[in-house]
């Protein structure tokens, strides 16, 4: 059969062999047999035309649908951006289910028809089975031991239901693609919240949560001055305890250093920014943490390959700033925002309440990925001052052309319809932060939050970009090929070690194996501008999320790396760095403090 693009004299996806076979294993239509029935430019066409198509709704003619169409294919073949793996996979098929984030509401009751834990669960399977990541607060669930009225029983705790949504995502496979992935969030003022902190140090239980405990700004007080916090039955609202503040900030650390589990949720943080708190306050995130989301909210990710745009007509010697392509930067934003804003047209949302809160307050989350190539190219340190100032630089203009182009958005197609009353409304009606603060100006936006970073962890590969703002992992790695080891040497650095001809095949092969490139024959400031995630200390990791962080509407996902070696207070004091720059939460990984480690440097990786 001749291929349905055939016609459209479109040009070939810029893509990797490997590219290529990770499409395949993942994103391409199957047959019944598993056997793919498209091509890449078939799928990029596929997603590309569904999400021009929305623009039908508001009067888009079939000519301009098509040009846009091809526009969207050029952005995602030559890997400028991508949308989250779920648009990739279902836009134009009968799923079409395109976000990747969701978050629903656990109520204390085991079903009222709604959001009952066992309703609740049901809406999960059906999350997950589209495709989508979902994240749950168990904090409004009484504790274990509590009275149970109707039954005079007892009840079992947030972690028991905790642990029957896992044995649910553990029975629910997705269609053969994606597993479900969850995020656990329970409060620090939930009396449940030592069980909780525990309960995944046995790292074969609950696996398919990732966990954070909800952290109050009054908890952080607590610590800081060493005081008791009281602990809140949320059943009867009533005081029913106290702890030491700093013993269970110290349980908090102790597990993450051993397991890297919990991570923390600055809470009160992350609603001090909520756009929308007329429409509730945020209990959770999804599951790698970038999206604080209201209950029954989802958004659908997109992240621009942001090291794309370093000019090859600007020497290397010339500041940073002129090295890099800010027109079409802004362009590769614009569109992608558009983008974005379709996807919401376009989505069938597995619940009637979300398709409802979709489209009242319209989120969209860009992101960035590539942002360590971006680095390596233009010579400069991650873990430097520069570096973190480049970070800050570039998600500063992606947070402002997005909502230039929400605004632009917004004159044809209206502002979201909540937006009188969110923060960025007018005066008279605007919503203000829980200090009275009026904390962003009057925009007209076509979207409630526009910016996140996402953790990109597929779209990264066959993009072929680092992940995320997370620092290249090693320059080196060894892949198993067929049977045999090869080495699989970052492409910048190859080119470097070529043009000033000091590239051998035994050095690159001496750097995958031992997993550094400390080596004489490497010049100094190639081993610096090529700091990977272990050459990094933890502040740097830290510092460069809370530049990101400064100008981004929802969070970032990522993970600061320590040594095997670092100590319980070097966590702390990560913990409470995060705390002091604003982040809106944290999550760290100790080296091999988890078995089956999936990357790890000198050693191999299938
Ligand atoms: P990518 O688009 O596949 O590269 O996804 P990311 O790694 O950027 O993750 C973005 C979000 O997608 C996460 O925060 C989760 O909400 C969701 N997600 C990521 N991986 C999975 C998965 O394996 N299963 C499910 N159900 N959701 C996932
Ligand atoms: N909170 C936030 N993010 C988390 N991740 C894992 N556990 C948590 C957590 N508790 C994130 C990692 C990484 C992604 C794969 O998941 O930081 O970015």
């Amino acid at each position: 059969p001749t291929s349905p693009i055939a016609d459209l004299d479109l040009p070939r996806a810029e893509l990797s062999d490997n590219a290529r076979i990770v499409l395949a294993k993942r994103y391409l239509r199957k047959d019944e047999k598993g056997k793919p029935v498209e091509e890449p430019e078939e799928m990029f066409w596929r997603v590309a035309y569904t999400i021009a198509q929305a623009d039908a709704k508001y009067g888009a003619g079939e000519e301009q649908i098509r040009a846009l169409a091809r526009e969207f294919y050029l952005l995602m073949t030559r890997r400028l951006f991508e949308p989250n793996s779920p648009t990739l996979m279902n836009a134009g098929r009968p799923l079409g289910q395109l976000s990747a984030c969701f978050v629903l509401p656990v109520d204390d009751a085991l079903s009222n028809g709604q959001s009952g834990v066992y309703d609740t669960l049901r809406s999960m399977a059906m999350v997950h089975q589209s495709g989508g990541g979902t994240g749950f607060s168990f904090s409004r669930i009484r504790p274990e031991g509590d009275l149970v009225n109707s039954t005079t029983g007892v009840a079992s705790g947030p972690i028991s239901f905790m642990s029957l949504y896992d044995s649910s995502t553990e029975v629910v496979k997705q269609g053969g693609t994606r597993r479900g992935a969850n995020m656990g969030i329970l409060r620090v003022d939930h009396p449940n919240v030592e069980e909780f902190i525990d309960c995944k140090q046995d790292i074969t239980k609950i696996t398919n949560f990732n966990i954070s405990v909800a952290i109050t700004d009054a908890f952080m007080r607590a610590v800081q001055k060493g005081e008791q916090y009281d602990l809140i039955n949320p059943r009867t609202q009533q005081v029913v305890g106290q702890k030491d503040a700093r013993a269970i900030f110290d349980k908090i650390v102790q597990n993450a250093w051993r397991t890297g589990e919990p991570g923390v949720f600055f809470i009160d943080r992350a609603n001090f920014y909520n756009p929308v708190p007329h429409l509730g306050s945020y209990e959770a995130t999804n599951p790698c943490g970038e999206q604080p989301l209201l209950p029954y909210d989802v958004c659908n990710l997109g992240s621009v390959n942001i090291g794309a745009f370093v000019r090859d007509d600007v020497p290397a010697g010339e500041a940073w700033s002129d090295r890099i392509d800010w027109k079409e930067y802004r362009r590769v934003t614009r569109l992608a925002t558009h983008f974005l804003d379709n996807v919401i047209d376009a989505n069938q949302y597995p619940l009637p309440e979300i398709t409802d809160l979709a489209n009242r307050i319209r989120r969209i989350g860009l992101g960035v990925m590539g942002f360590a190539d971006l680095l390596v190219r233009l010579g400069v340190p991650y873990n430097s001052a520069e570096g973190v100032e480049i970070g800050r630089r570039v998600m500063e203009f992606l947070d402002e052309e997005s909502k230039r182009e929400s605004e632009r958005l917004a004159q044809t197609r209206g502002v979201f319809p909540e937006w009188e009353q969110s923060i960025w409304g007018p005066d008279e009606t605007a919503a203000r932060a829980p200090n009275g603060e009026r904390i962003r100006p009057v925009r007209a936006m076509r979207n409630c939050n526009v910016t996140t970073v996402a953790p990109t962890g597929t779209i990264s590969i066959f993009a072929g970009c680092s992940s995320g703002i997370e620092p290249l992992f090693a320059v080196a790695f060894m892949r198993n090929q067929a049977g045999s080891l090869m080495p699989d040497v970052n492409e910048d650095f190859t080119a470097i070690a070529h043009a000033e001809g000091w590239y051998s095949a035994e050095l690159m092969e001496r750097i995958a194996r031992e997993g550094h490139i400390h080596f004489a024959e490497v010049p100094e400031h190639v081993q610096r501008a090529f700091s990977t995630a272990h050459d990094i200390t933890p502040e740097w990791h830290v510092r460069m999320q809370a530049a990101f962080q400064e100008h981004c509407d929802s969070a970032i996902s990522k993970t600061t790396n320590f040594p095997n070696g670092a100590t319980v207070d070097d966590v702390r004091k990560i913990y409470e760095l995060a705390f002091d720059l604003n982040c809106k939460g944290v999550t760290v990984y100790r080296d091999g403090s988890r078995d089956g480690q999936v990357l790890s440097t000198g050693a191999t990786k299938t």
